[in-house]
């Protein structure tokens, strides 16, 4: 079929070529100029976008999206899943006694749940979704063998929450962002809501009454002209989007690296959609290049949306215990004067190029204060959407905007319309819990309300700073509002077991883990000391198991472990075969081992990498002058020997339970070495320099021929006591020594390009002798 049209056009192009007075190959070359052009023009305009937007793209998205589907998965099994910091024995096996004790609590605690959980979670395709992104993907398999949690609650008070094994938690999920008032006033709110709706009950299309006094309250909230309804953030997310392209006619919206819009996929550049999107053009987050980018595209963006919850970490994903990567990942930032700084300046630009400003509010309305980051940040959007707790306990999304931007019709093309409506939009009950939530949050006490909130979550970061300070605990809170997050102030592959330390002491986390937690205004004073008392407990039990390796070099460690997740990841890229795997793990276990056993004088470090350079720069100009080659690595073999034999002599002959040469071995192998040039010059009998100048380069061809004897014999002699494996093994280490001695003892100042090199030096810094 597609080759018929293409040869149908090729023949109806032919035919106006020829037309035009072109000829045979004449004709092709201006059939395919046509082309490119055409194809041309059609990328062009993305083209020049890109070259427009080239310095405040965030390519972030794109990049995460390329990857996602070349990463294949990775699953950590056995001690590796203890191990991926690099920790010594002792320490695996302190994590593995401490991970099965913390099962066999939760196995123990939650029986019921447990079970309740494993009966739906294979029906429950949401359950599955949030199990998997609760822990980072390598450990996921083995944490969903042993911890099969779920949170399976009855009831509510203040802000505890009771499983169905009758226990009682504290609550720091805020459901997702709605409990801000303390769920004993949501309920209140949906009963008398319904009460008041009761009468109309589910009568959809007709609209009660409330809706006007619930518009006329968003109206003055939102210092906007209208208002629309709908069923959940996403959706009115997706309505603003489209209302700004009806009424401005233009495609392209505007998001801002890392900012979470809902699920649509209009609004997910990055991961978490697959659909191609042409339309929606990520920037960098507080960017001075970002404002010249809107400037420069401005007749094409419909619409700049924001999420003012991203002033808490801007530019990164919304923090979640998934992530791979150490502490630093997660940083925030005291956001308030440059944030409010950069809300104004994006304001003007908006303003200057007439671009609708959309904040999107689902999680910072009413989360920040009464009047939500508008009021937070003093700035006014022209579109604000609304959504979670303005519903007063019910499922809601609302949209406020000015006139111009809110038509879904177009007065001059009555067929031109945007279709944006629901079937539940407006529904009685959630007017109804609407409307109570909406008469509270506009009461000036209410602000009193949040004052006091976002102050006592404030006092109560600071006091749980103090405290995990006194006891040396790498943990932090920081938050906005009553938003927090806890960061780590030691790199760690294990930050994310946090969360189930946690949920041992009794508090119940969302599915993004510590990443984003949530106060509200139930919780008490003695409320918030509880929770200081669990998480230091919490993490008090972490560090005693061993989930924070102490006493060490921080930045080493911490570039170590990017070292080394730049490995695994390049290794789950190109998919090594696991004969290959466990082969590269031996050889580096071997190399390891032989550090331990022999390598851990400062003077002896020096020495092996003197002569590993040397070795590195002869293993190169043995092609091209073998007799220096030969001589000058001879020389680095001695000084590095020389080392061991000095320095270090007590650890020496360990090597021999590590498949290397033991002393006599290694003084026979020297004798030989020295015997050769002696040989040769009593052949000559004529000791003078001059005679030994013109014998070395033969002597250096024998000292050649002696090393690969000694080398392959010893493959040989390896493969017969062992195997063919393990003498490959000693093989590869040795001649591979010389990079990762250069890595493992290079001075720190001179590291920036030692991550290329394999993981090996990893242990260098969990090894500090
Ligand atoms: C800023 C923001 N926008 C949109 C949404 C989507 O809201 P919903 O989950 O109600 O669809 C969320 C949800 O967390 C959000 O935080």
């Amino acid at each position: 079929m597609f080759d018929e049209i293409v040869q149908r056009w090729s023949e109806y192009a032919a035919t106006v070529a020829r037309a035009c007075g072109f000829e045979g190959a004449q004709a092709g070359i201006v059939i395919g100029l046509s082309v490119v052009a055409g194809a041309a023009l059609l990328y062009a305009r993305r083209l020049m976008r890109a070259l427009l937007t080239l310095k405040a793209r965030s390519w972030a998205p794109a990049v995460s999206r390329m990857l996602s589907t070349w990463v294949k998965r990775n699953d950590y099994t056995g001690e590796d899943f203890f191990r991926a910091d690099g920790a010594d024995q002792a320490t695996v096996t302190r994590r593995q006694q401490a991970l099965a004790r913390l099962a066999a609590h939760f196995q123990g605690t939650y029986p019921q749940s447990i079970a309740w959980g494993n009966a739906i979670r294979e029906g429950l395709s949401d359950l599955r979704f949030t199990d998997a992104g609760r822990v980072p993907f390598p450990f996921a398999r083995a944490m969903r063998e042993q911890f099969n949690l779920c949170s399976v609650v009855t009831d509510s008070d203040g802000p505890m929450l009771r499983d169905l094994d009758g226990h009682w938690s504290l609550d720091v999920t805020g459901s997702y962002g709605v409990n801000v008032a303390g769920y004993d006033q949501y309920k209140e709110w949906m009963q008398r809501g319904w009460e008041r709706v009761k009468g109309l009950g589910p009568v959809l299309g007709p609209l009660h009454p409330l809706v006007a006094e619930n518009i006329a309250m968003l109206r003055s909230i939102s210092k906007l002209d209208e208002v629309s309804f709908h069923m959940s953030g996403t959706e009115a997310v997706m309505a603003a989007v489209r209302l700004a392209r009806f009424n401005t006619r233009r495609k392209l919206i505007v998001c801002f690296a890392g900012a979470y819009h809902g699920w649509w996929d209009g609004v997910q550049p990055g991961l978490g959609s697959e659909r191609e999107i042409n339309d929606c053009l990520t920037l960098k987050d507080v960017h001075p290049a970002s404002l010249a980018a809107i400037r420069r595209m401005k007749h094409d963006i419909a619409g700049v949306v924001v999420n003012p919850i991203q002033s808490f970490h801007p530019n990164s994903p919304p923090p979640s215990d998934a992530i791979l990567l150490t502490s630093d990942v997660r940083k925030t930032q005291d956001a308030h004067a440059p944030y409010a700084q950069w809300l104004r300046q994006l304001r003007a630009v908006c303003a200057e190029c007439d671009i609708p400003l959309i904040f999107d509010e689902v999680y910072s309305g009413f989360r920040l204060a009464p009047g939500g980051a508008q009021e937070y940040f003093g700035v006014q959007a022209d579109v604000v959407v609304y959504g979670k707790t303005v519903g007063g306990g019910m499922p809601i999304g609302v949209c406020c905007g000015k006139k111009e931007l809110m038509r879904r019709f177009d007065p001059d093309h009555p067929m031109r319309l945007a279709y944006v409506i629901g079937t539940f939009s407006a529904h009685p009950h959630v007017m109804g819990a609407m409307n109570e939530f909406l008469r509270w949050v506009t009461r000036p006490e209410a602000q009193q309300r949040y004052d006091e909130a976002n102050q006592r979550c404030a006092e109560w970061a600071a006091d749980v700073n103090r405290a995990c300070a006194t006891r040396a605990l790498p943990v932090r809170v920081v938050n906005l509002a009553t938003v927090w997050t806890i960061l780590f102030q030691q790199p760690g592959r294990y930050n994310w077991l946090l969360q189930y330390y946690l949920r041992a002491e009794g508090v119940t986390l969302s599915w993004v883990g510590t990443g984003r937690c949530l106060s509200n205004m139930a919780f008490t004073q003695a409320h918030y000391d509880a929770l200081q008392a669990k998480l230091v407990a919490a993490a008090s039990r972490m560090l005693v198991d061993g989930w924070w390796l102490d006493g060490l070099d921080q930045p080493e460690r911490r570039k170590a472990m990017k070292s080394r997740l730049m490995w695994e990841m390049i290794g789950s890229l190109v998919q090594v075969p696991r004969p290959l795997k466990t082969f590269y793990a031996d050889v580096m276990r071997r190399k390891h081992d032989d550090h331990v056993a022999s390598h851990s004088h400062p003077l002896n470090q020096l020495f092996h990498l003197l002569s590993s350079s040397v070795f590195i720069y002869c293993y190169v100009l043995i092609f091209t002058d073998l007799t220096t080659a030969v001589t000058a690595s001879l020389v680095a073999l001695f000084v590095r020997q020389f080392g061991h034999a000095i320095v270090e002599p007590p650890c020496h002959d360990k090597e021999e339970l590590l498949l290397g040469f033991n002393t006599p071995n290694k003084t026979m192998i020297v004798s030989a070495y020295c015997l050769i040039p002696l040989a040769n010059m009593l052949a000559a009998e004529n000791w003078s320099l001059a005679t030994f100048m013109e014998k070395w380069p033969a002597i250096a061809q024998q000292w050649w021929g002696l090393t690969l004897v000694v080398v392959l014999g010893r493959v040989a002699y390896l493969a017969w006591l062992h195997d063919f494996r393990i003498s490959m093994i000693w093989f590869v280490k040795l001649i591979t020594d010389p990079f990762t001695d250069i890595k493992a003892y290079l001075p720190r100042t001179a590291s920036g390009w030692r991550a290329f090199l394999p993981p090996y030096a990893l242990d260098q810094a969990t090894h500090k002798h």
